[in-house]
């Protein structure tokens, strides 16, 4: 294939280039499920009522009722199409940080509007694509961990024609531009601002020195020429979503890992690499300019991202730590939360076409006060079975459901998942507990694959289940209660909160549960976050072209869902071109802290290149945001 063709495409479609997928081989399967859906949504849905979900002349009417009777503390506002943020009337917003902007006094000056960043700078800046953050309170003072996801080449490289590298320096530019940042920010009277060289300002790049641990860590799977003990990894990429620990520490979350790795010659052997997308030319062509993308010389290397990373914002010396036990795959986020009886419990998606959900269990327990070793290093690791009739549980992967080895079930969750017979999803995107009840909800972003085709590992993916829709377009949101209300047991209940789509369009399925209006309407729900009242905030990363089948749906845009009733209103829309992605609030919880990743035009200066950033929103009034 021609690398520089694939530039512009999304990470799945890349992979799929890379590694074309079989077409489904159960054809009889999927049309039954497909022709049974009918009856079987309107149990599924938890605001639908099956007659409206599969469009009568009455969705237009109840939808508007429903849209007219908010219950939230604002006014949802309308779809936009333009190139700036709209927040309801009431609130304000502006920059907090944008990409470039310097994290120490020696980095002032390093970013320009024509050329970006420069090499000398590049790790010592507000990295590009902010995506996962958390606040964190360190003896007074607000510590914010952001995670950039990945580059723009044809923003980050200004001398390359077609956005490839053309040398280490400029391989080392778009290495710095992603990882980790960790600030302190502080209200100066005008906002919050970041402060320029506090002690716990700190980038992690892919060159950051780690640590690993869990059943995995020195494994020979993980050992390479630079690290024979396979303890020592170095770097961290691709962090899409994030977590934040009981005891106050933060989750990166290494996503789409494998498109860095590419081979100058032989490509090594094993089922693993296909499963991952892991093989051919990389997708930035880092390969031929450092030997450790390079397969050929460093087969392990890879083996070595796609887990949890730990850092401790409280101390910028810190090692963070690369925690096996918690499985290899295209991370999402991690929502940590406790089992009833202490022990730690993290919620994970893989997102890609037709990969599954996970949970982790310690098996230590943790209370206030307590020492942390062993809790995110000791556990047991679980894939999501959702039976038809709402019902799932959880499945354990062990040396025993798998006939796998420990190492190789932790480094190829994946292929462990498949063995067990786990649910193949909508791509899962990120997790959210509620505070206030013990449930958990999946953003199931969309999924084209659906009915169509396998994913990576030949596993088929019916039209059902939480993934009801052949070819879905506009995602869905799944939730599931834990028997007992407890996050450690091992059978759940589900349903969906909610069927996006587009009920302009579509009469069917494809207009969403009838908690979707055209007051509201959103599509490829992403990033998701509860707040202390027990409202979910949700992020859209879609199609923005409102054309189509996504008409009247404008840009990517930030809504707040009522889980009891189901209302979901529209609170803030994005820049076109951007997605909205990672939230996280003030201590005080006055203001909220939104990411904007890859804006178009030139937002947010106005002129130059765009940056994203990550904006504060506050009242006016000065009341708590969430
Ligand atoms: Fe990085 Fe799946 O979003
Ligand atoms: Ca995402
Ligand atoms: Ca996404």
């Amino acid at each position: 294939m021609d690398i520089k063709k694939t530039i512009d495409l999304s990470w799945d479609d890349f992979d799929e280039l890379r590694d074309p997928r079989p077409a489904e081989t159960d054809f009889d399967q999927v049309v039954e499920t497909a022709l049974s859906r009918r009856g079987f949504l309107s149990g599924v849905l938890a605001f639908g009522s099956g007659a409206v979900a599969f469009g009568s002349g009455l969705m237009g009417s109840t939808s508007v009722a429903r849209a007219q009777s908010s219950g939230f503390d604002f006014e949802p506002i309308g779809i936009a199409t333009d190139f700036d943020i709209h927040v309801p009337a009431g609130y304000q917003w502006k920059p907090l940080v944008k990409w470039g902007q310097p994290l120490f006094s020696e980095a002032e000056g390093a970013f320009s509007p024509e050329t970006g960043v420069s090499v000398a700078m590049s790790d010592k800046v507000f990295g590009e694509n902010t995506d996962g953050m958390e606040l964190f309170e360190v003896d007074g003072a607000q510590v914010i961990a952001v995670n950039s996801e990945y580059v723009n080449p044809k923003i980050n490289l200004p001398e390359a024609s077609e956005g490839m590298p053309a040398n280490v320096d400029e391989v080392t530019l778009l290495k710095n531009m992603q990882g980790v940042t960790v600030m302190e920010i502080a209200d100066t009277g005008n906002g919050y601002e970041v402060v320029v060289d506090s002690p716990f300002n700190r980038r992690i790049t892919h060159e950051t020195q780690m640590t690993m641990d869990g059943p995995a860590a020195g494994s020979a799977l993980v050992q390479t020429n630079a690290d024979p003990e396979g303890m020592s990894p170095k770097g961290t990429m691709n962090n899409c979503g994030s977590g934040k620990t009981l005891w106050g520490t933060y989750l990166t979350c290494e996503e789409n890992f494998n498109g860095y790795f590419g081979t100058t010659g032989e490509m090594p052997e094993g089922e693993g690499y296909s499963r991952y997308g892991i093989g051919g030319e990389g997708r930035y062509a880092y390969e031929k300019y450092d030997a450790r993308y390079d397969l050929s010389q460093e087969p392990n290397e890879p083996h070595r991202h796609g887990w949890i990373t730990e850092i401790d914002p409280s101390d910028a010396s810190s090692t963070p730590v690369k925690h096996t036990a918690l499985g290899r795959f295209k991370h999402e986020n991690a929502e940590m939360v406790q089992a009833a009886d202490g022990r730690v419990v993290v919620y994970m998606g893989d997102d890609e076409r037709g990969e599954f959900i996970y949970k982790y269990v310690s098996n230590g327990t943790w209370a206030e006060g307590q020492p942390t070793d062993g809790l995110l290093s000791d556990g047991t690791l679980y894939v999501a079975k959702f039976n038809p009739d709402q019902t799932g549980e959880w499945l354990a992967l062990t040396p025993e459901s798998t006939s796998m080895s420990l190492e190789e079930i932790l480094v190829f969750s994946r292929m462990a998942g498949s063995k067990v017979g786990a649910t193949t999803m909508d791509r899962p995107e990120w997790i959210a507990c509620n505070p206030l009840k013990a449930e958990a909800y999946c953003a199931l972003t969309n999924n084209k694959n659906r009915g169509l085709k396998t994913n990576a590992g030949g596993d088929e993916t019916p039209v059902g289940g939480p993934n009801p829709r052949e070819a879905n377009n506009y995602g869905q949101i799944v939730r599931w209660t834990p028997e007992n209300g407890d996050h450690g047991t091992i059978d759940f209940t589900w349903d969906l909160y909610v069927m996006a789509g587009n009920p302009e369009v579509h009469a069917d399925a494809y207009a969403g549960s009838d908690n979707v209006t055209t007051g509201n309407m959103f599509n490829s729900p992403d990033g998701m976050a509860f707040d202390t009242k027990g409202r979910l905030w949700i992020q859209t990363d879609g199609d923005d072209s409102n054309e189509g089948d996504f008409a009247g749906m404008g840009n990517n845009q930030m809504l707040v869902g009522d889980t009891e009733t189901g209302e979901i209103a529209r609170f803030l829309t994005a820049p076109n071109g951007a997605e909205v992605t990672g939230l996280c609030w003030s201590a005080d919880r006055k203001v909220a802290f939104v990411g904007i990743q890859h804006p178009g035009g030139s937002w947010p200066d106005g002129e130059g290149k765009p940056r994203s950033s990550v904006i504060s929103v506050w009242r006016e009034d000065g009341e708590t945001v969430g």
